[in-house]
């Protein structure tokens, strides 16, 4: 494989068309179809379902059907995260993916809704896969995990309560570990669970997610400040105005950008770990394109 942006012009359609098949079959009401589609419609980088597709690539496995289907129910909750996320509850914000939010166009009752199916299609879509049914269920308990009051939602919900609270820097870390690390973190273990890969394996490559997942928050509290509201679609000081605790309102741009940089460095050494095991000798792998994809802010 080239490059990720090639893999991602690829995959990107694949997909897309699955989330989209699997809703116009489950959905019963137009109108609720419309308005998910609406938010997945909007872009979005895909970089959740990538990175599972770019690690099951890692194992020199071919991408089939089961693995853009859990690919597709990753970034279906995803995408039902950013739309809660952005509900005047929460974050209340007018701008996701270069559109007006959801609750803006559709309402909030229909934005709440949109969420809430988006979320439970993802395990339905998962449910109905043709695959070894424990591997299934592993599947299925890791997604509930991930995105749960364990994971993204305990993540929020410490977000949503912290503003204009002191929190140390290592209760911030655990916060983004939780609300975007744990998904990212899922990414990599679907595709290493269902590519049959060691414990070993497993420990090298989760260790790289993790770093992968507070890296990619820092990372957006930093495009938060400095970031083009064109180039990533969403407004930007929005966590200055709510009094976020981020990485930048901790330990200013210079330090974020460290603390960036070091979780890239520790992805990457992590990543070498797996490498070496698999005696994979290409010199730069997709998982390693990921971690470069990132530093360009
Ligand atoms: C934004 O996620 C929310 C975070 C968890 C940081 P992305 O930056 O992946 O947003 P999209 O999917 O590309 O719109
Ligand atoms: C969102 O974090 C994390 C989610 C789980 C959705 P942010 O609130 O910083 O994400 P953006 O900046 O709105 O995309
Ligand atoms: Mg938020
Ligand atoms: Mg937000
Ligand atoms: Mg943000």
């Amino acid at each position: 494989m080239a490059n990720y942006k090639e893999f991602s012009k690829q995959n990107i359609p694949v997909i897309n068309q699955k989330m989209y098949d699997f809703l116009e079959e489950a959905s019963e009401s137009d109108v609720l179809f419309d308005s998910m589609v609406y938010s997945l419609d909007a872009g979005g980088k895909r970089f959740r379902p990538l990175l599972l597709l770019a690690t099951v690539s890692f194992f020199g496995q071919s991408l089939e059907n089961a693995h853009y289907e859990v690919a597709a129910a990753l970034e279906m909750i995803h995408t039902y995260s950013l739309i809660h996320d952005d509900l005047p509850a929460m974050d209340d914000d007018d701008l996701r993916r270069g559109k007006p939010t959801n609750h803006k166009v559709h309402g909030e009752a229909l934005a709440i809704l949109a969420g809430d199916s988006l979320l439970t299609e993802a395990f339905a879509l998962v449910a109905s896969m043709e695959i070894d049914s424990s591997v299934k269920i592993e599947l299925i308990r890791l997604l509930a995990k991930a995105s749960g009051s364990e994971g993204m939602i305990a993540g929020q919900v410490e977000d949503v309560l912290g503003e204009g609270k002191k929190i140390t820097l290592r209760e911030l870390q655990k916060m983004h570990y939780k609300k975007t690390g744990m998904l990212i973190q899922f990414a990599v273990e679907a595709g290493v669970l269902m590519c049959s890969q060691s414990f070993e394996m497993k420990k090298w490559l989760l260790e790289y997610a993790q770093n992968i997942g507070i890296a990619f928050q820092i990372r957006d509290d930093l495009l938060d400040v400095l970031g083009d509201e064109k180039k990533i679609g969403k407004k930007t000081g929005a966590d200055e105005a709510h009094n976020k605790n981020t990485y930048v309102s901790l330990l200013g741009i210079e330090g974020a950008t460290k603390a960036f940089e070091n979780h890239c460095e520790l992805a990457t050494e992590s990543l070498k770990k797996a490498k070496d095991m698999l005696n994979q000798t290409e010199e730069q792998t997709l998982l390693e394109m990921i971690i470069e994809e990132l530093k360009v802010i």
